[in-house]
């Protein structure tokens, strides 16, 4: 099988992780990898936040009423925005973060989508956390990844069999 199909299908979310840290040279593949998604008239409407202090991970997972761990104690939290007035910017984003979690795969890192991160950086009263992190105006969050070296592999989910059709 191609590493790409590997990566398809063995990747899974992780959501428990060692402290070993994501290392310099793997984060800018996991930026290169989000930019190099495709997007509608290649407007690229994404904008990556990469936080890997861990007090500032702390913080964000405290900010709303959640009782465990949003983030998982990850080393590496990426938040994922994208431009409101972009073509697709949902779209967009997502497949930026589907790249990413197939390179983390291929980097022999775990990753997970992270919705949690959306329902912070989308609060009116978290406004400005987004501009203080370099986050260009009219910018909204799309969702986050958690990524890091895996202590965990969970078996894959049962496919559901009853999601397509094939004509031929
Ligand atoms: C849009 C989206 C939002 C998700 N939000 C969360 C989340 O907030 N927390 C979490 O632990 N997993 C989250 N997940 C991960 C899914 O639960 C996971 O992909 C699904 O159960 C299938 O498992 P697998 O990724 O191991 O194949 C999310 C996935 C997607 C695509």
């Amino acid at each position: 099988m191609s590493e790409v199909l590997d990566a398809i299908f063995n990747r899974r979310s992780i959501r428990s992780y060692t402290e070993q840290p994501v290392s310099r040279e793997q984060l800018d593949i996991l930026m290169k990898a989000g930019q190099a998604a495709p997007s509608a008239m290649n407007q690229q409407p994404w904008y990556f936040v990469a936080i890997q202090r861990k007090e500032m991970i702390e913080e964000l997972a405290s900010l709303l009423n959640v009782e465990e761990d949003p983030y998982h104690n990850a080393p590496l939290l990426i938040v994922v925005f994208a431009d409101k007035k972009a073509y697709s910017p949902v779209t967009d984003a997502a497949l930026a973060m589907g790249n990413m979690m197939l390179a983390a795969q291929a980097l022999g890192l775990g990753s997970c989508w992270i919705d949690y991160s959306r329902h912070v950086f989308n609060h009116p009263q978290f406004a400005g956390l987004s501009r203080s992190l370099g986050v260009p105006e009219n910018y909204f969050c799309v969702g986050s990844l958690v990524i890091g070296t895996p202590a965990q592999q969970p078996d894959a989910h049962p496919v559901n069999p009853e999601t397509m059709t094939v004509v031929v």
